[in-house]
């Protein structure tokens, strides 16, 4: 069958550079030619499952594909998903103790009493189930006087359905006290699912943060959360990432980036 004799094919420098181009230009997900081998054995994976048997097909399959079908199983492939609960603790921290209180004060006050978050990147949904725990740790009883939702996206469609179903094993829930689990998760078969009460306030669904279509499908965010999400990008997509983000976010609102990323947000932040 086609595809079966993948093993000896290397990518070599020329192709692995219009492939990394092409990624690039359609999720701003940049990979350099130290990640060759990387991307090989990933291209390999996906033409396998086509039954493709050299990089070229495969490469005009993915330039003519207008539903972007077989590019966004590519990308499950090729993003990096790791996550997990309350993701630097410190950040969560400000988050609930000054920004959260903040944003609560200034909607009681302009009678909008509604709260909107986005998770950018959010992998399998611990970031943006973390922001609807602490979001609930402050306002206990959500209602007609104070709601709020979590949006979370991606472009991993495997790791948004996991979010979907909010089931998480032992080890994705060690760090979270014995209080937490109880309060916000229930246990099926010796893994633990996340209320429906949370559910319902938490959303998923694929969307591209380089993409200007994708983006403005969506806004009017009070806080937007993207980490490790703009490390795998090269400058000129961080910057458009950024700027995309920028127009999803209320006026005055807060971004949160990782550590090592803030160093890339403009000062029209
Ligand atoms: C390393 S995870 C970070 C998850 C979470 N933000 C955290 O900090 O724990 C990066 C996620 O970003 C997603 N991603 C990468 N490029 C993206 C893009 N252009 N638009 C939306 N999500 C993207 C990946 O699929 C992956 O799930």
């Amino acid at each position: 069958m086609k595809g079966d004799n993948l093993f000896g094919l290397k990518l070599n420098r020329e192709i692995f550079l219009q492939f990394s181009r092409l990624i690039r230009e359609k999720s701003g997900v940049f990979f350099d030619l130290s990640k060759m081998y990387f991307l090989e054995t990933r291209l390999k994976r996906r033409m396998w499952e086509r039954g493709i048997s050299d990089f070229i097909s495969y490469y005009d399959l993915l330039k003519t594909d207008y539903s972007d079908r077989e590019f966004k199983e590519l990308l499950n492939e090729i993003t990096i998903h790791e996550t997990s609960f309350f993701r630097i603790r410190s950040q969560f921290q400000t988050f609930s103790d000054f920004v959260l209180p903040e944003l609560i004060k200034a909607k009681v006050d302009s009678k909008n009493p509604y709260l909107s978050f986005l998770s950018a990147g959010c992998s399998t949904g611990e970031e943006a189930y973390s922001i609807a725990i602490s979001v609930l740790e402050k306002i206990k009883f959500p209602s007609m006087s104070m709601d709020f939702n979590v949006l979370g996206i991606d472009i991993s469609i495997d790791t948004i359905e996991k979010a979907r179903a909010g089931l998480y094993g032992e080890n994705n829930v060690s760090s979270l006290s014995e209080d937490v689990l109880v309060r916000y998760f229930e246990r099926v078969d010796g893994n633990y699912k996340i209320k429906d009460f949370i559910k319902n306030r938490v959303l998923f669904k694929y969307a591209n943060i380089y993409s200007d279509m994708d983006m403005s499908g969506i806004g009017g965010f009070d806080v937007v959360f993207c980490r490790y999400v703009l490390i795998y990008f090269d400058d000129s997509s961080k910057r458009k990432a950024l700027a995309n983000l920028k127009k999803v976010l209320n006026p005055g609102g807060y971004l949160f980036v990782a550590p090592s990323e803030s160093y890339n947000v403009p000062d029209s932040f």
